[in-house]
């Protein structure tokens, strides 16, 4: 749980002598305990803004303010997860979760090390597996033990840049489904920002979807549908069906970005 606001962020990638602009004049807030979906065509800067929440690049003009303080590096209060598997593959599943809680948590003894692992494994339905490798993983169980991983050391924000990105439709659901109870089940709530490339993703998911395109102003879509949500009760709201087409609307028919990228996109 934590507000976020974004204050008139700007960012300029400089290489040699060229700038290039990526990020103009960004001003939002994320609410405490919210949902917030972050999509737009690739290439818009969804990663970039991600990295600047996260404290590891800071913007060229702006601020990042959590709970009215100023962002200035990363923040144990912030945890990370990515679409690229990052667990360190000479570790088990347990090793990994118990490495990344070590970090943050340098003085914990060996033995809440491993019960505090062996408790996030369980919530995201890794009992099983826990002494495996992540070679010996599934791409969907491998992003498990990332979330674990990430939520094991109980951050107030958690960021997600396309974290089910590579995941094979079927599994994605699941695992989307799991995200949201586990959401869900705890009080305060977490604030999460995600990246998604997926419009259906992101209205199941969030309170909040922010849609960026390269320079413009965001535009907001607040998602007021009934949680607990499901792609099927979804499928026949009305309201559902009015923010899709105005996402898709986005896309498609004021979109800055060349066809190809917008199929991409959708
Ligand atoms: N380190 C960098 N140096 C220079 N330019 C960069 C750097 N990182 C990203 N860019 C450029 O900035 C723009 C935004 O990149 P970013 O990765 O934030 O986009 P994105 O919206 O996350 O795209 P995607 O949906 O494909 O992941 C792109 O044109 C990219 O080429
Ligand atoms: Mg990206």
């Amino acid at each position: 749980m934590s507000r976020i606001e974004l204050r008139d962020i700007g960012l300029t990638y400089t290489t040699g002598k060229t700038e290039f602009p990526v990020l103009r004049h960004i001003s939002t807030v994320i609410d405490d305990g919210s949902f917030v979906c972050v999509i737009g065509p690739s290439g818009c800067g969804k990663s970039t803004l991600l990295s600047i929440l996260e404290g590891l690049l800071p913007p060229t003009d702006g601020a990042v303010l959590i709970d009215g303080e100023p962002v200035s590096g990363t923040g144990v209060e912030r945890a990370v997860v990515f679409q690229q598997y990052t667990l360190f593959p000479w570790m088990t599943a347990k090793q990994n979760v118990v490495f990344g809680v070590k970090q943050i948590w340098r003085d914990i003894s060996r033995r809440d090390l491993d019960a505090i692992a062996v408790e996030f494994l369980e919530k995201v339905g890794l009992s099983g597996v826990m002494d495996k490798l992540p070679g010996e993983l599934s791409g969907g169980m491998q992003q498990r033990v990332a979330i674990a991983r990430a939520l094991a050391v109980n951050p107030k924000i958690l960021l997600m840049d396309e974290p089910f990105g590579a995941i094979d439709a079927k599994t994605r659901l699941v695992l989307q489904e799991m995200l949201l109870e586990l959401w869900a089940s705890e009080e305060p709530k977490k604030t999460v920002v995600f990246v998604t490339h997926d419009i259906d993703e992101a209205l199941l998911l969030s309170d909040k979807i922010i849609f960026m395109k390269p320079g413009q102003n965001l535009h907001e879509l607040p998602v007021d549908l009934p949680r607990p949500r499901s792609k099927e009760i979804l499928f026949d709201n009305g309201e559902y069906r009015r923010i899709r087409s105005s996402l898709v609307d986005l896309f498609y028919h004021n979109s800055t970005e060349p066809i190809g990228e917008k199929e991409a996109a959708l």
